[in-house]
């Protein structure tokens, strides 16, 4: 489907798009459908003890990912790319700027969300891995994209992908909600300092969608609570005014929105993707 005809040929790197079925997944499917020349990324393997193999996007299922996109018809590159390496984000957007000619999009979306534990059991070594994931690596990879859109004086969108948790605290989840609020806070400070250079900054803050991270936090969650994952899943649908958990095509279409010319004057904004479930 295609929308929004001033992203056609557009540059866009999305960070963390290497599963099958995840949002960033979605994302990169969506852009590319709207005429961008898309380029997803992924770590590609295991970082510290912390990562469960479950949790990564190998380099196989990236490539798996730009396949499919391609075979859909899109413009799309894989690049391997851990966002906590600083020389490495530096290396992937040259690189994308010398063979697409610029980057104009980027969005910081790769994310560690299964380190869930009571604030009294956390250990500060998966606090420090969810919080560099999802923060540091969000500023690394938005320093060095803003560098070089400023350099290429096109200006530019940056998309972060926050969550609920941006607003909201849910319990066990200290790391992760104080890591996403963080991502809004950087985000609207990412709008005030760059807009004078036409690049706007906005955060996406979706409920829950049931990715591969997804149905670990609804196993993660139900167990908590002492129910059944479809009862945990019951009670959420409740809770939801429009009724149903989120799916990567509503991230997805809020991202091509903000990369839209319909967004021009849309900056420093943490969206809600949340069926109402966030202001309920
Ligand atoms: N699924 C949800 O319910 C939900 C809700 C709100 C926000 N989010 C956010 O959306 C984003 C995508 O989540 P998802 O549900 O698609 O999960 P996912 O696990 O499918 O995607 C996260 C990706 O981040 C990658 N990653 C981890 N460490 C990395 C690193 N150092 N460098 C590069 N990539 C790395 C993983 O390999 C994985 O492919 C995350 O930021 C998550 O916090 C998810």
């Amino acid at each position: 489907m295609s929308r929004y005809p001033e992203l056609k040929g557009k540059v866009a790197l999305i960070t963390g798009a290497g599963r099958a079925g995840g949002l960033g997944e979605g994302i990169a499917r969506r852009l590319a459908a709207e005429g961008c020349r898309v380029v997803v990324t992924d770590i590609g393997h295991v970082r510290g003890a912390e990562m469960p193999a479950s949790a990564v996007g190998s380099n196989e299922a990236l490539e798996q990912v730009a396949a499919a996109i391609v075979a859909e018809g899109g413009d799309c590159t894989a690049i391997t790319l851990d966002v906590l390496e600083e020389a490495q984000v530096q290396a992937a957007i040259a690189d994308v700027v010398a063979r697409f000619g610029g980057l104009d999009i980027l969005v910081n979306n790769a994310g560690i969300g299964y380190l869930m534990k009571p604030i009294i059991e956390m250990e500060a070594s998966e606090w420090d891995a969810v919080l560099g994931v999802n923060l540091r690596g969000g500023f690394l990879c938005m320093k060095h994209a803003a560098k070089a859109m400023i350099a290429q004086g096109r200006g530019g969108r940056i998309v972060n992908i926050a969550s609920q948790a941006a607003k909201s605290a849910f319990p066990f989840a200290s790391a992760y909600c104080s890591s996403k609020h963080g991502l809004v806070g950087l985000t609207r400070v990412g709008a005030v300092e760059l807009g004078q250079h036409g690049i706007t900054v906005n955060a996406i803050c979706p409920n829950h969608v049931t990715t591969g991270l997804g149905a670990w936090q609804n196993e993660y969650f139900a167990k908590a609570q002492g129910v059944s994952v479809e009862e945990y899943l019951a009670a959420m649908r409740k809770r939801i005014p429009l009724g149903r958990p989120g799916l990567p095509d509503d991230t997805a279409a809020a991202c091509a929105f903000l990369c839209s010319d319909d967004a021009n004057y849309v900056t420093g904004e943490a969206m809600n993707v949340s069926g109402g479930e966030e202001n309920h």
